[in-house]
């Protein structure tokens, strides 16, 4: 791919550490929520940055995410997932490691570092996001850096995309930018509060998908003519999805919110070949979701790269959600500012 003079990760890391201290503090613990696109990211303009083709806006799940605890030993590193340590060549593994190379004090430098998650991993739930977004917040701890917001957001994109917009709470658009070294691509809060709002999650299917997010873009964005359309769609929606949020008006929200999901997964089945992550459970799950909004229930659907559905609906809603998908698992996004 051609970059012109971008710069490297590395480089980035760089020139937002520069000055801060590289004294470790023994260890640092951090938890970062997952988080669900309303108006999604798909696509790179840049590949080594994770740099994305449109802005994108975000709702983080209060509560329910990961938590990493990091310290530096030995000279390997050393990967627990809910304490089972990771094969070193296991994909999230290798994935983690080099993301850990961009912080090494030295090159022979080991971490040891223990992650728990209430998501299932690479099932379209958004683990990535948070563990890269809990991954930069505990090292920021480890080493005393104090970075503010946006350089968090900037480190943790160069782990995945999303991740950027983890590490804030609540509403949160991710600024596309336009610079080749990314300085300007960095997610910010919207400090807006809407106790009512929901979501709902519906586990379909844990098991690993079969193409990741990176490769399912690269191939969209490469081969798909219905990706032109795209970055057009993309920014009416955003305008939109704001303005719905401003007015805290939840019927626009939701239809914006789930034909913007649509138009994406629609992107996908231009590809040659196709990406599809839909199961029939799926298709089935929307359907019925359409049922209950033919019913007068304002309940929308929003899915990522991964065959499981996310329900957007506001509290009145939320007992004809339960009543129709008693697994799903209700979250209330916005209950820490409900209670303040
Ligand atoms: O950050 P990644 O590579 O996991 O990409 C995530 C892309 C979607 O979840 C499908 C959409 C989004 O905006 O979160």
């Amino acid at each position: 791919m051609k970059r012109g003079c971008a710069l490297t990760k590395q480089e980035v890391v760089k020139a937002i550490l520069a000055s801060r201290p590289v004294v470790s503090s023994g260890a640092g613990r951090a938890f970062a929520p997952a988080n669900i696109a309303l108006c999604k990211y798909w696509g790179k303009r840049d590949e080594e940055l994770n740099l994305p083709m449109t802005s994108s806006l975000s709702v983080s799940l209060d509560g329910l995410g990961t938590t990493t605890e990091i310290c530096l030993r030995g000279d390997v590193d050393r990967l627990y997932l809910h304490d089972r340590e990771l094969a070193p060549d296991s994909e999230f593994a290798r994935r983690t490691s080099s993301y850990l190379d961009l912080f090494r004090p030295e090159s022979s430098a080991g971490f040891e570092v223990r992650t728990r998650g209430d998501i299932p991993v690479a099932a379209g739930l958004a683990s990535s996001a948070s563990g890269f977004a809990a991954l930069i917040l505990a090292l920021d701890q480890l080493f005393g850096w104090a970075l503010d917001g946006v350089s968090l957001s900037i480190l943790a994109r160069l782990g995945s995309g999303s991740a950027c917009r983890s590490v804030f709470d609540g509403f949160v658009e991710w600024h596309a930018g336009t610079r080749t070294d990314g300085m300007d691509s960095h997610a910010e809060p919207l400090n807006v509060h809407w106790p009512e709002f929901r979501i709902a999650l519906l586990t379909l299917s844990d098991r690993e998908k079969p193409v990741g997010s990176r490769p399912a873009m690269r191939q969209t964005k490469r081969t798909s003519t219905l990706y032109t359309a795209w970055p057009v769609q993309a920014a009416a929606d955003l305008r939109d999805i704001r303005a719905a949020i401003s007015d805290q008006d939840f019927e626009r929200l939701g239809r914006v919110s789930e034909s913007n999901a649509l138009a994406m997964h629609a992107t996908m089945l231009g590809a040659r070949p196709p990406v599809l992550y839909w199961l029939p459970e799926t298709v089935e799950t929307l359907q019925r979701i359409w049922a209950l909004r033919g019913a007068g229930a304002a309940i929308y659907a929003t899915m990522d790269a991964g065959p499981n559905v996310k329900l957007l609906f506001e509290a009145k809603h939320e007992a004809a959600v339960r009543d129709e998908f008693p697994e799903a698992r209700v979250v209330t996004p916005f209950e820490r500012a409900e209670e303040a």
